[in-house]
């Protein structure tokens, strides 16, 4: 639609606006994704499991692909993600008789993986999400437990900021999580950060996720929650907005479209979102949407199978949502 403006357009000297994609939209909807959008995430396809699926053999082609469709329309391109619990092969953390490994050995691939696949996106990936959701949710707990933290043990964050680092000295460094915004999970976020900073470890910015819904979180926790990660002088990113139509514990499947009233309330939350979001240009660099329109949103059956959702300002048809229009307007 040659009416539409462009989204990226508006935000132009604000902050990059950008989406997560596969090699799936960029062919079915790149004309589309290349109006609105200044910054891509592969969704999926440079995590571990999908670059790097066994110690031998790096497979590049979809992220190849993602990455030259983002210099050939001069995009910003983040990479997401190197360190995480999910979608990572088991074989990383084992020896080849199944026993785990050393955390000689599990640094030792780290730093083969980051160094091969940072490596060949150097220069094009300006951002890296190093580390991703490795604070617990549960209160009390500190760090989430996983292999990382059971094979390299508690300082596997600042190992794997210093390996990012040393392999590409001019990338920005992230840590990434969501939930972000509740109040004790965000101090946990911020006392991470903080102690990384006080100990000398290049990280650069947090990366708020904004996997937020209709209901929540409160615009003033959001508020929170950017002021608290701003104050530790570090850039942020909004890594992954989407507002699901549902809280996450609603395990409705009955709706097949949003309702009006759901409808105006996603242009009011958009609305006042961007309108944050603009008051802290000053810290916030870059705002991705976790798609590019409903039609490729991974809140289609999850965490409910089978049910749709509605979270982003262009539908299914990729036309623009009155949220888009609410959006256009706070820049
Ligand atoms: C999701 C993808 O969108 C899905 O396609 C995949 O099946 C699971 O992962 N937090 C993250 C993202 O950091 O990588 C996740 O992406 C969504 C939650």
């Amino acid at each position: 639609d040659t009416k539409t403006p462009s989204l990226h357009g508006a935000y132009a000297g604000i902050f990059n606006i950008g989406a997560a994609v596969s090699t799936r939209t960029i062919r079915r909807e790149g004309g589309f994704i290349a109006a609105h959008y200044n910054s891509l995430t592969a969704e999926n396809q440079m995590k571990f499991e999908e670059i790097h699926p066994e110690e031998n053999r790096y497979d590049f082609a979809a992220a190849d692909e993602i990455a030259e469709f983002a210099e050939k329309h001069g995009m910003a391109l983040r990479g997401h993600t190197l360190v995480w619990h999910n979608q990572t092969p088991d074989w990383v953390f084992e020896e080849k008789d199944g026993s785990p490994a050393s955390r000689e050995k599990v640094l030792e691939r780290l730093r083969d993986h980051a160094g091969t696949v940072m490596g060949r996106y150097k220069g094009r990936i300006s951002a890296w999400d190093v580390v991703n959701e490795a604070i617990e949710d549960k209160s009390g707990a500190y760090l989430r437990e996983t292999k990382w933290l059971e094979t390299v043990g508690e300082d596997y964050l600042e190992q794997a900021f210093r390996i990012a680092h040393e392999i590409d000295p001019s990338a920005q460094l992230f840590y990434n999580d969501y939930n972000e915004t509740d109040p004790a999970k965000r101090d946990k976020i911020h006392r991470l950060v903080r102690s990384l900073l006080d100990a000398g470890t290049p990280v650069h910015g947090i990366g708020m996720q904004g996997h937020w819904n209709l209901y929540g979180p409160p615009i003033e926790e959001i508020r929170e929650a950017i002021e608290l990660y701003a104050s530790l002088g570090v850039r942020l990113h909004i890594t992954e907005l989407d507002i699901s139509a549902f809280r996450f514990d609603d395990r409705r499947t009955d709706l097949l479209a949003p309702t009006n009233e759901m409808e105006e309330l996603l242009t009011r939350r958009y609305e006042e979102i961007f309108r944050l979001f603009r008051e802290y240009r000053s810290a916030i660099d870059s705002v991705t949407f976790w798609g590019a329109a409903d039609s490729g949103t991974w809140l289609d059956g999850f965490p409910v199978r089978g049910r749709l959702n509605w979270p982003l300002p262009f539908d299914r048809e990729l036309k623009p949502k009155p949220a888009f229009w609410s959006i256009l307007d706070q820049a």
